[in-house]
């Protein structure tokens, strides 16, 4: 890489802390921040849209799995029943007839229970699992599948830390509430209900008692949903910026390096760190409170209805028997309500994850596939900007009314000043945004009515990213025509002149080229790109600052591969160094979206324009 592609990331680094801070504020939005009533019910009704097409497909193993957790209920609710039979009944024919009858029936209805209760907590952990991971597989799947189609322009909004938190941390969210905590919000809710309801039936007055502290209980839930709320917010933003700078900083490692950086980094990471680290803790605070403050409310029960039980059955107005059952009912109305505390931020983190996936599922994609796609019959490679309006944000039009007209197989270049809309012409060409006015035809088809297949195969833009995939630089070659003969690969190699370079390596052809390129100097994989796009032998080539990154002799080099690359087809040249322009049929000069000169080169320079002027330069440079 150049310097000058380097200074992207630098740049982009310098503000990487504010912009995580920013960036958090409407990426990591979740409903409890809106103010507008009306944009919440919209998440939430987005989100419970997704929740429901995950839940969708599992329907029946969901009602097997309440089922279980039914079973399970019942299972737990009865040992309290049984141990009060044993201790009115049960022991009282024992001591009193000799009877052992009534223990025994006991005896066999528990082992029964909790035989029961084994089986379906074995069942529920092993089936739970199931379903959640298969619901976080077609998730991933579905993400994956969405940030591929978004388009550019998305992506360029969207930075890459934001696209990994996506995948990762909430995914993580998911995953932690589908795999513990379900359970114990159905099994506290069903408890809750089916305990009030027996102690009712058994003793009206003491049951009446024993519920005196859930108020209690639900202020303590109430106060502790509050803070939790904010303060596990706050440490799941941090640690969502966290991750983007960690992410971007790293992305622009080689930049970060060759501006000794990594103290700067290294204290921008240091605090953002810290602020997670208070975070957690904080939240932490709050749930040492909860839990201690629960189980402190639990043992006021308990007392309670000790005292007001024991004075009952001192009175004889109850028997020893329901006292035991009312004290153990009242460890399983708490000891799920415990869980349910810790339950409860995985559900709040796990509801954000939705909210933001859903979002980005939700998320149009700009430059849509044609709902009857037309292809071309005899592509020509005939390109026509007709009136085309074109702006990345609307307060700044960067293509104001461009007419064009590029006939097949002519070799054109496009000059022009930094910012002048180059690129921009080259991203709408190859259809990473559509315009925002008039249209722009291939052979007489408008691009949004192409076929993603047609398109792709007629039109290809290098870039200076030169992108390689990790894999053998064949593999790479071929991607330019999947299934091409290596004979073909090594043909196209050939006539952009990298089959030299490539036949020296260690493994030739097969040599992998590692991590993004790694391997390779820079004008290395861009002839490996050449190949690429040579072998795709698409009716229109765009070559973006393509040749940059070369030096003059492996530009000279390329040059006359270019001759050979360009031969009967059209395309459009994009650079700075004029060498490469010379091969051109025609220069269009490009200022600030409008095309300021067009002509052969030579009656350009004749005419002692812009283009003439530019071209003075560049050979004064030369000498
Ligand atoms: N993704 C984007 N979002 C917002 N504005 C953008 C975006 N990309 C480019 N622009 C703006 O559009 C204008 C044209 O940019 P473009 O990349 O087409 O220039 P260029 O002629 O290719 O310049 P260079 O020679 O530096 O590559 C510039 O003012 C730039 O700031
Ligand atoms: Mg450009």
């Amino acid at each position: 890489m150049t310097l000058q592609q380097e200074q992207i990331p630098a740049q982009q680094d310098k503000h990487a802390a504010w912009r995580g801070r920013s960036e958090q504020a409407d990426a990591e939005r979740t409903s409890a921040e809106l103010d507008d009533a009306e944009a919440i019910k919209r998440l939430r009704e987005r989100s419970r849209r997704l929740l429901g097409s995950m839940i969708r497909p599992h329907k029946q193993s969901i009602a097997a799995l309440v089922a279980i957790l039914v079973g399970q209920n019942v299972a737990t609710m009865a040992t309290p029943i049984l141990v009060m039979y044993g201790i009115d009944h049960g022991i009282p024919a024992v001591t009193d007839h000799g009877d052992y009858t009534i223990m025994v029936v006991i005896a066999v209805a528990f082992a029964l229970c909790a035989s029961l209760e084994y089986v379906c907590v074995r069942l529920y952990t092993v089936q739970s699992a199931r379903v959640g991971n298969t619901m976080l597989y077609a998730l991933r799947k579905r993400v994956f599948w969405k940030f591929q189609r978004l388009s550019v322009s998305f992506h360029e909004r969207f930075t890459s830390g934001r696209v990994t938190a996506r995948q990762s941390s909430d995914m993580e969210s998911i995953r932690e509430m589908t795999e513990n905590g379900v359970d114990d919000l159905v099994l506290a809710a069903m408890n809750v209900v089916t305990i009030t309801v027996v102690m009712l039936v058994i003793e009206p007055v003491l049951a009446a008692v024993s519920l005196l502290t859930f108020p209690l209980m639900l202020l303590l839930a109430k106060w502790f949903s509050r803070v939790s709320a904010i303060a596990y917010r706050k440490a799941r933003e941090t640690v969502a910026v966290l991750i983007v700078y960690f992410v971007e900083s790293m992305g622009g490692i080689r930049a970060v390096q060759a501006y000794r950086r990594e103290e700067r980094d290294r204290d921008i990471f240091g605090r953002l760190n810290a602020d997670n680290r208070f975070a957690q803790a904080k939240g932490h605070q709050q749930n040492a409170i909860m839990a201690g403050g629960m189980r402190g409310i639990g043992h006021l029960a308990t007392v309670v209805v000790l005292s007001f039980g024991g004075w009952q059955v001192m009175q004889g107005n109850t028997e020893v028997g329901v006292l035991a059952a009312f004290l153990l009912y009242m460890k399983r109305f708490f000891d799920p309500l415990n869980e349910l505390v810790q339950f409860y931020n995985v559900l709040q983190s796990a509801t954000a994850a939705l909210e933001k996936l859903s979002g980005v599922l939700d998320e149009e994609i700009e430059v849509a596939e044609p709902e009857r796609p037309r292809t071309i019959e005899h592509p020509r490679g005939e390109l026509r900007f007709d009136d085309v309006t074109f702006y990345y944000r609307d307060d700044k039009v960067v293509l104001p009314n461009l007419d064009l007209h590029l006939p097949g197989g002519q070799t054109v270049a496009l000059v022009g000043a930094t910012g002048a809309g180059k690129t921009t012409i080259a991203k709408l060409v190859s259809r990473f945004y559509d315009p925002k006015g008039g249209a722009v035809t291939l052979d007489g088809v408008d691009l949004r009515e192409l076929s993603e297949a047609d398109l792709r195969g007629e039109v290809v833009m290098i870039t200076q990213e030169n992108f390689l995939f990790n894999g053998t630089i064949a593999e790479n070659i071929e991607l330019g025509k999947p299934g091409a003969p290596r004979s073909e690969i090594v043909e196209a190699a050939k006539v952009v002149g990298a089959h030299e370079f490539i036949d020296a390596l260690p493994d030739g052809y097969d040599t992998h080229v590692r991590k993004k390129g790694g391997r390779l100097s820079a004008g290395q994989r861009q002839l490996v790109v050449f190949a690429r796009a040579f072998l795709a032998d698409p009716r229109v080539l765009i070559l973006d600052e393509a040749t940059s990154s070369l030096d003059i002799p492996s530009e000279r080099l390329v040059q006359r591969a270019l001759r050979t690359i360009l031969a009967d087809r059209t395309a459009i040249i994009i650079a700075h160094r004029l060498s490469t322009v010379e091969i051109a049929d025609r220069v269009l000069v490009l200022e600030a979206g409008r095309i300021i000169e067009d002509g052969p080169p030579e009656a350009l320079i004749d005419s002692g324009g812009n283009y003439a002027e530019l071209h003075r330069q560049w050979e004064a440079s030369l000498v």
